[in-house]
């Protein structure tokens, strides 16, 4: 492969061939839209760090939920907002529940839209952790409890598939076995597997009122130096009933994507988390670099490390700059 025979640039000359020699595509179908969904009507209000993302109201979640369909995004990821919080998060399962009322909603009129919950405590409860707190720390095997009353309330609801980010031990296992006990046995998992500890989640805890009131989360969430560790957690998930495992954050972490992809059989799916996105956003409005480009080279990276699936806060507009793109 040496110069001159060889010369790279041939293949580089014009739109045509750059497009038969590409080796990865961004496709409408690899994202996943997150909503933030809050209790009341007619709401709809923009969380100032994310811009373009808003705290929807039931009905206004189901109209913005229906454009992203029409788009062509297949799936959406739930997160809620409760009327109140309280040590234990109860309403995170409860019947009438913020998530319960948009899962009823979503799926009566958008059966075919796939839709996914967030399964955790952090914006349920007053402390703001994501699971129990005993004596000031968070008690593994209680929160268990908790997260499979969540899941199977959410199952009941209608959800498609359940995603615990809480990075308790044994939740994914503890989870199966609740909703197989239900009869529940179609509802799907998909683990946030390699979780770590992040300053990417900034906008995020904002957006959903979940900061921790005192503490961190790192005795929960993954070191960021480990690698070898990420794949224990995804191999103990995946044994313990995962169906899809996920790599959060993504950008810092495409290693961890490629690692992941190479030594498992399932699908994995990366979370572009709010800080990655509110990054490029930032700086597209400073004017110091090209949003909608640094967007869809973000994407393609995620995917080019072997991702299957994006949840991504970009989904909509790169579900519409890939439709401006073919037409
Ligand atoms: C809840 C949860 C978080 C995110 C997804 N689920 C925040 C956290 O762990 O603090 C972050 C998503 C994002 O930043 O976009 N546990």
């Amino acid at each position: 492969m040496a110069f001159p025979v060889h010369r790279g640039r041939r293949l580089r000359r014009t739109e045509a061939i750059r497009a038969m020699v590409r080796e990865t595509s961004l496709d409408v179908k690899d994202f996943i839209f997150p909503f933030f969904v809050v209790h009341g009507r007619g709401v709809k209000k923009e969380i100032p760090s994310m811009p373009g993302n808003f705290h929807l109201s039931v009905d206004q979640l189901v109209r913005e939920a229906a454009t992203v369909a029409q788009l062509g995004i297949p799936a959406v990821l739930l997160f809620g907002l409760p009327a109140a919080k309280d040590p234990q998060g109860s309403e995170s399962f409860s019947r009438e529940g913020i998530i319960q009322q948009a899962v009823k909603a979503l799926k009566k009129e958008l059966p075919e839209l796939w839709v996914i919950t967030d399964v955790c405590l952090c914006e349920y409860t007053d402390h703001g952790h994501c699971g129990w707190v005993v004596e000031n720390r968070v008690d593994n095997d209680r929160t268990l409890e908790l997260l499979v009353k969540q899941a199977v309330s959410h199952a009941e609801s209608g959800v498609d598939m359940v995603a615990p980010s809480d990075m308790m031990d044994g939740r994914v296992g503890a989870i199966r076995e609740g909703l197989d006990k239900q009869g529940l046995t179609d509802v799907a998992i998909m683990s946030y597997a390699a979780k770590y500890s992040s300053s990417f989640y900034g906008p995020f805890r904002e957006a959903a009122e979940s900061a921790p009131a005192f503490g961190d989360r790192k005795t929960y969430q993954m070191d960021s130096p480990n690698v070898r560790e990420a794949l224990r957690e995804v191999a103990m998930d995946i044994e313990e009933g995962a169906d899809i495992v996920m790599v959060k954050p993504a950008l810092a972490y495409l290693d961890v994507i490629v690692r992941v992809r190479k030594q498992f059989n399932v699908p994995v799916a990366a979370y572009n988390v709010s800080g990655e996105f509110a990054m490029v956003k930032a700086a597209d409005r400073l004017g110091w670099l090209d949003g909608r480009r640094a967007m869809m080279e973000v994407l393609t990276s995620i995917k080019r490390a072997g991702a299957d699936m994006i949840i991504t806060y970009f989904a909509r507009d790169a579900a519409l700059l890939l439709k401006e793109e073919r037409s």
